[in-house]
């Protein structure tokens, strides 16, 4: 599906390593949604805003096995906290999106994706694009979501990511990260830094596979390039570094990978 906006716009997904500490349970860093919010609303730029997980949504959802689908039903419980507590996140940053000046619109995934197989299914753009028309800055997270064939699934904000920036026909993709973008090597070498272009045929070492309900580095980055084939600019920038996700969004170079698809 393909629907029409009037204007160029922007895809920013706020990664859960950013926004919260991926290491203590339902901690939210305050100091840098505030920051991010405004280096976002520097620009008078459309966007649809998404976000991750982080210690808010993969402790419990691996707790509960929930990336497993619906086995047990003592998962009741757990899909239930985690979609709480996606919520609870996701007011924090409207929070500071609404400080900011920025208007939004929050359409959680669990109230409009259908997952089948573990894949999304069904997701209604439109809506989004209905928003950005009205001047109003749609706000989206990863979440649980219905699945048809399994019951539950999780849907990262990377999935979102990929089908509104093919529907939408996105512009640019920001992914904003806790880290410089990609390295080659894994720990980078002294004085190393990010790649500044990759593409797929490009040798890349990963961090020890990581345990996140909704995948590793490796498979966002296989997103990534799907996006950035589709024709859409997809670059990879650290939001804990002050300035560079506005400098971004402002078209100036910086710090970062960008991901190309060929
Ligand atoms: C995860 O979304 C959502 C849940 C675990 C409920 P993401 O996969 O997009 O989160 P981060 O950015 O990796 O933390």
């Amino acid at each position: 599906m393909v629907v029409s906006i009037l204007f160029s716009m922007i895809l920013i997904k706020l990664g859960g390593s950013v926004v919260t500490d991926k290491s203590k349970s339902m901690t939210a860093r305050h100091d840098v949604i505030d920051r991010l919010a405004a280096e976002i609303a520097s620009v008078p730029d459309k966007r649809i805003i998404i976000h991750g997980g982080g210690s808010f949504g993969h402790i419990k959802a691996k707790e509960y096995q929930l990336h497993k689908g619906f086995t047990d039903e003592s998962q009741r419980d757990g899909i239930c906290q985690v979609q709480n507590d996606m919520r609870v996140l996701n007011r924090l940053i409207k929070d500071g999106l609404r400080k900011a000046g920025i208007p939004l619109a929050s359409i959680p995934a669990g109230a409009i994706a259908t997952f089948d197989n573990g894949k999304l299914a069904k997701f209604p753009s439109d809506v989004f694009a209905h928003y950005l028309n009205i001047g109003i800055t749609p706000i989206s997270f990863g979440d649980v979501v219905v699945d048809k064939s399994r019951g539950i699934s999780i849907c990262s904000g990377d999935d979102i990511m990929v089908k509104l920036a093919t529907d939408l026909k996105a512009e640019k993709c920001i992914f904003v990260t806790a880290v410089d973008g990609i390295f080659p090597s894994y720990p980078p070498k002294d004085g190393e830094g990010p790649i500044p272009e990759i593409t797929p045929g490009h040798e890349v070492m990963f961090t020890v596979k990581d345990t996140d309900v909704t995948g590793s580095m490796q498979r966002k980055l296989e997103l990534m390039f799907g996006i950035a084939r589709a024709g859409c600019q997809v670059q990879i920038v650290n939001g804990l570094v002050p300035g560079r996700l506005a400098d971004v969004l402002q078209g100036k170079q910086t710090v970062g990978t960008i991901v190309k698809g060929d």
